[in-house]
């Protein structure tokens, strides 16, 4: 089964972008996907248009001894979300000294028994390395890297292959890892050269697939919605569902077994 954390410890990348528009192509295939929304900045919950009270968010889990499955809300678009809230912003300064705090996510999902054939669960996590991103890398095998197509980008590309080879040695394991391409626009020569840079340094691990520079993305999102319900005919609704081929196809993300 499938729990796949989408993380980058740059900002901006398309993280969320990547988490929601994934999961509408799942959705789309009649896959109904758990996403946990691991950043404070509540982006993805937002989106998803969900109103969340301290309790009734991750921070319950966190600090309230609230279960992960009392806080899914179940949404119209066929989603599944465990929001987020802004006061998780303060969980590295409450919690990052408690014991154990780096498996907490990982156990609760077990003993919840919420890995199931039918739901793949996808984290959109936070743009830095702490509590939260730690606890979603332990509870995954798998980490999509969004990377935009510049070159800072792909610098943030290089230092978070380091940390999660760090990561790899303090767990005993490996991730798989797949690096994908964001905001690619084959006009710039600079979006071709980071492009061959990427492929270059991480080889089969980067995604064939690419998600183009989008204005449409951008306002689906602006509105709350997926691609495929904004303007399924565009490039991006063409790109996501090809992603998640893709990502099936080479058995990244196993579905049903
Ligand atoms: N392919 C794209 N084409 C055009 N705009 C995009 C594309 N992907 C993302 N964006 C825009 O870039 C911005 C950042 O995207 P997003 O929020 O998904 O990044 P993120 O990595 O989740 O950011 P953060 O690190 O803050 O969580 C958003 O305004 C989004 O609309
Ligand atoms: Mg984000």
């Amino acid at each position: 089964m499938s729990i796949l954390a989408v993380f980058n410890q740059k900002g901006g990348v398309g993280k969320t972008t990547t988490s929601f528009n994934l999961a509408a192509a799942m959705r789309k295939d009649q896959v109904h996907p758990l996403l946990l929304d691991l950043d404070p900045q509540c982006h993805l919950t937002m989106l998803a248009g969900v109103q969340t009270q301290l309790g009734t968010s991750l921070y319950g889990f966190y600090k309230e001894g609230r279960q992960l499955t009392d806080l899914i809300r179940q949404l119209p678009n066929g989603f599944n979300l465990v929001p987020s809230h802004i006061e998780l912003c303060k969980i590295d300064m409450l919690l990052g000294r408690e014991p154990r705090i780096a498996t907490k996510l990982r156990q609760a999902i077990q003993s919840e028994m919420l890995e199931t054939p039918e739901m793949p669960i996808v984290f959109d996590c936070c743009p830095m390395l702490g509590v939260l991103s730690i606890n979603a890398l332990v509870a995954s095998e798998r980490v999509l890297v969004p990377v935009a197509a510049d070159y800072l980008s792909y610098q943030g590309a290089v230092q978070l292959a380091h940390t999660l080879t760090g990561l790899e040695h303090a767990l005993k394991r490996k991730f798989q890892r797949r690096y994908l391409i964001t905001r690619f626009d084959p006009s710039r020569k600079s979006s071709l050269e980071v492009v061959d840079k990427l492929r270059a340094t991480f080889g089969e691990d980067v995604c064939k697939t690419v998600i183009h520079e989008s204005a449409s993305l951008a306002e689906a999102l602006l509105m709350g919605k997926d691609v495929f319900h904004y303007e399924p005919a565009q490039q991006s609704a063409e790109d996501y569902a090809k992603l998640f081929e893709e990502l099936v196809g080479d058995g990244f993300l196993p579905l049903g077994d």
